[in-house]
């Protein structure tokens, strides 16, 4: 038997379909990848609203085969429970989600709405047609301005600087309080560090719409000369080289994550049950520093200028994964200089389109 006819014959024979919310977004395209590399089969609810068609393409040429995609809102119950009957969903990772921090500022409604409306009737749907395992996509921007470094899970949230950041830490609340009430729910919140970087193939990666909040792609679109200048936002932080502290994560190990997490929740059975992860490499590196990797690495000198600082953005954070590895297996294995390849080809492949 042919190796996709094999793949068929599995799929039929168990249920391993996981629901991706948001799986044509930037982080949900790859931890699509990553399901179907582990076995499963994902199905992908989408709208469109912040994502391309033409990741579906990048999607089908990676695995092989066209990943299902329900293009709809998933804040909609109808149009869920019709999907997890019809695919006999049996887990889902919730990626979808409005996460312009700015915007959210100025739209607070239209990001409560979105972001904890599809969270309540995501798990509403859940609960009426027995589904338990549900994977969060929070933030470590739960933390603020930690106390001390690295960040370990155990530590205080924060309040929330913007309404984006809010809606992470009320979604975490609302997943904590089903299971304390006994819910038959089994859930793990996964804070993300940054994510950077692209599928090695660099057949899918991020593509933000206009011009980039991100350091990653801001320096990529530099170098490629959409962009005329980087503003490195301020070098007085008390760091070594003065510019801001993160833990830049290769969007494949995080997508990894998402397995390791998934397998975790086990086998569907009666129980309730909610923990939390960092999702980080441990490691911190200064925006200065992402630069001369970028530059060493793509032999291009990137022009760039010292400006001010950004309002809302903190000195440092990074994070304690020491929980990942002991609880779910899991750990970094990429480097910061692979993701700046990876992100680096994905944004001359765009170019030739
Ligand atoms: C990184 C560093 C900037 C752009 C992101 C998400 C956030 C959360 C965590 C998921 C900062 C500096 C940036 C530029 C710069 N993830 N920078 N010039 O703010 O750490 O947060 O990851 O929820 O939602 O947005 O990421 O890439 O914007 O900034 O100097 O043009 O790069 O000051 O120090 P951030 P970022």
């Amino acid at each position: 038997m042919c190796l996709p006819c094999l793949r068929l014959l599995k799929f039929k024979m168990t249920n391993n379909t996981i629901l991706v919310t948001g799986g044509a977004g930037y982080i949900g395209s790859h931890t699509v990848v990553a399901l179907a590399e582990a076995g499963y089969r994902p199905v992908i609810i989408d709208d469109f609203s912040n994502s391309q068609q033409s990741v579906l393409d990048g999607l089908k040429q990676i695995l092989g085969y066209e990943v299902p995609c329900v293009v709809h809102d998933c804040n909609d119950p109808a149009t869920l429970l019709d999907l997890f009957q019809r695919e006999n969903v049996r887990g889902v990772i919730h990626f979808a989600a409005f996460k312009a921090v700015g915007e959210s500022m100025a739209e607070p409604l239209k990001y409560y709405r979105n972001n904890l409306g599809s969270l309540i009737t995501l798990l509403e749907v859940m609960l009426e047609t027995g589904v338990t395992d549900l994977i969060f996509s929070s933030s470590c921007t739960v933390y603020g301005e930690p106390d001390s470094l690295p960040v370990v899970e155990t530590m205080p949230v924060k309040p929330a600087a913007s309404v984006y950041g809010n809606t992470k830490q009320v979604g975490e609340e609302i997943l904590r309080d089903m299971a304390a009430a006994g819910k038959p729910v089994k859930i793990i919140s996964l804070r993300y560090f940054n994510p950077i970087g692209a599928h090695p193939s660099a057949l899918i990666g991020e593509l933000p719409l206009g011009v980039p909040n991100n350091l990653v792609p801001y320096i990529t679109q530099t170098a490629a000369g959409i962009r005329e200048q980087l503003s490195v936002f301020g070098d007085d932080y008390p760091t070594p080289d003065g510019s801001c502290i993160r833990d830049y994560i290769h969007v494949m190990d995080l997508a990894e994550a998402h397995v390791a997490a998934l397998q975790a929740l086990g086998q569907p059975g009666p129980g309730s049950h909610y923990d939390v992860f960092n999702i980080g490499t441990g490691l911190g590196h200064s925006v200065l520093e992402l630069v001369r990797t970028f530059e060493n690495l793509s032999g291009r000198r990137l022009n760039y200028r010292i400006g001010p600082r950004r309002a809302g953005d903190i000195t440092a954070v990074y994070a304690d994964a020491t929980k990942a590895w002991e609880q779910l297996g899991w750990s970094a294995k990429r480097s910061l200089r692979e993701a700046l390849e990876d992100a680096w080809r994905w944004q001359q492949q765009l170019e030739k389109k």
